[in-house]
């Protein structure tokens, strides 16, 4: 049997049906989505076996999500790990989620490197794993050159909990003379946040059924697109992001804005009716 390669892959690996992304406009490509990777437990206990195993599972889409990203020309792609809420399930769960994210980072840095991805941990420290923290750095010091795709691994994160730690740390800076409240601004806000460079959400993608953002961004993705599958996270994979992406494209952004455009003599509750 052959050795596995370590040769420096130029792209991706391609899909294993050999399918590509759809031909879109890169103007209607989503720079930056939101994963909400959501019904693995579910997706595990529904086939006998224990809701860990769907998180095994979910790896792989993971790697193959991000391999569809690169591919379709997404810039940055978040990923939600482990919120600051999901501390409430058991010990055990708790245990292995904090452990297996240690051994995907372990695992898979060599392979985002090579493909152009830079990690970039999203969350806030209390609790956390030191052992994970500090591969999620190992991590980002070892792809930080990088521009293909920013991989914003979300980890004890929480959106209001990141905006409750900007509001503490912009409050200090106030206190300390360092900024003026009456110069708070959204911007301001912006640069306290986890990520202060990080995009505004485009689309946001939740697998497992569920029609909720579970705390997600709740900042960033103020006016992203949502896009709900019901497919347990372990079933998605690059070709239904491609979907969603498409569906993105067919989108209308208006962003409270609104354009007069007169094109028939409906009322203006539905289509026109004669007595
Ligand atoms: C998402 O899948 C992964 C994490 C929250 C870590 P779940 O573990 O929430 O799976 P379901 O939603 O219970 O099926
Ligand atoms: C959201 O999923 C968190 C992650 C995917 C990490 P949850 O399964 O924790 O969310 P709820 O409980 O359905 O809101
Ligand atoms: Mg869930």
């Amino acid at each position: 049997m052959a050795a596995k390669s370590t040769a420096v892959y130029e792209t991706v690996p391609l899909h294993r049906e050999g399918l590509t992304p759809p031909p879109l406009a890169p103007a209607s490509v989503p720079g930056h989505v939101a994963c909400v990777m959501d019904g693995n437990g579910r997706w595990a206990n529904s086939r006998g076996l224990p809701r860990t195993e769907g998180h095994r599972v979910g790896e792989s889409t993971m790697m193959d999500v991000v391999a569809g990203a690169v591919e379709i020309g997404i810039k940055e792609l978040s990923v939600y790990a482990f919120s600051t809420e999901n501390w409430r399930r058991s010990p055990a769960e708790v245990r292995f989620l904090m452990g297996f994210t240690r051994e995907v980072l372990r695992a898979q840095t060599d392979d985002l490197l090579a493909w152009g991805v830079r990690v970039n941990w999203v969350g806030r420290e209390p609790r956390l794993w030191r052992s994970v923290l500090s591969e999620l750095r190992r991590s980002e010091r070892i792809t930080a050159g990088n521009e293909t795709l920013v991989l914003n691994m979300c980890l004890n994160y929480g959106g209001r909990a990141e905006i409750a730690d900007a509001a503490r740390a912009l409050a200090a800076d106030v206190e300390a003379g360092r900024i003026t409240a009456s110069s708070v601004n959204e911007r301001t806000i912006q640069r306290y946040l986890y990520s202060p460079s990080m995009r505004d959400v485009d689309l946001l993608i939740r697998t497992g059924g569920e029609q909720r953002t579970s705390n997600f961004l709740m900042w960033e993705s103020a006016y992203a697109e949502l896009y709900f599958s019901d497919l347990p996270w372990p079933e998605f994979d690059r070709t239904r992001l491609w979907h969603a992406v498409e569906a993105y494209a067919h989108r209308e952004r208006r962003f409270g804005g609104a354009v007069d455009v007169v094109t028939g003599a409906g009322t203006p509750h539905g289509p026109g009716v004669t007595a």
